[in-house]
């Protein structure tokens, strides 16, 4: 049986401090490493723009954003959380703007590893698919 190397150890216990990570086993959070491009982000920058059309899904692993439509807030995305997903499953145009309120770290996949992503581990599936819906929904009820 192969043994995990320390360094993979120390590795797979800092990605399960990312909530959207936390079931994954130490395999899955070993493929999932090789696919995570991390970021530091300055205060006010913007994320992701509506309308634009998306190319990134985004996992916070520190600060926090805020997420507007046509100017209205729908939420604060904090550590652990994630965006950038219903471009990449839906329309490609983004559904809304997402900015840092604080500096941020963040892990960033492009549209091939995002399938990937979704592939190496069934707990990021479910939590990826179940935020589309209650986001589509929430969305739905404040602008019809
Ligand atoms: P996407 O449409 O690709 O780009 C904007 C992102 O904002 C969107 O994906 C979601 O990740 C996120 N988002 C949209 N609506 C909401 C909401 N109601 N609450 C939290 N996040 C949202």
């Amino acid at each position: 049986m192969q043994r995990p190397t320390t360094k993979n150890r120390h590795m797979a216990a800092s990605l399960r401090t990312i909530s959207l990570f936390e079931s994954c086993s130490d395999a899955e959070l070993r493929r999932i490493d090789g696919l995570l491009t991390r970021l530091e982000i300055e205060a006010g920058q913007t994320l992701l723009s509506e309308g634009a059309i998306g190319r990134q899904f985004v996992i916070i692993a520190a600060g926090w954003a805020r997420v507007t439509r046509a100017g209205v807030e729908l939420g604060l995305l904090g550590p652990g959380s994630f965006f950038g997903e219903m471009a990449l499953l839906g329309t490609p145009q983004r559904t809304a703007t997402v900015s840092a309120i604080c500096p941020m770290v963040v892990e960033t996949v492009n549209p091939g590893e995002f399938r990937e992503l979704l592939r190496a581990a069934p707990s990021v599936y479910e939590k990826v698919t179940r935020a589309v819906v209650d986001r589509a929904a929430m969305n739905e009820n404040v602008f019809r």
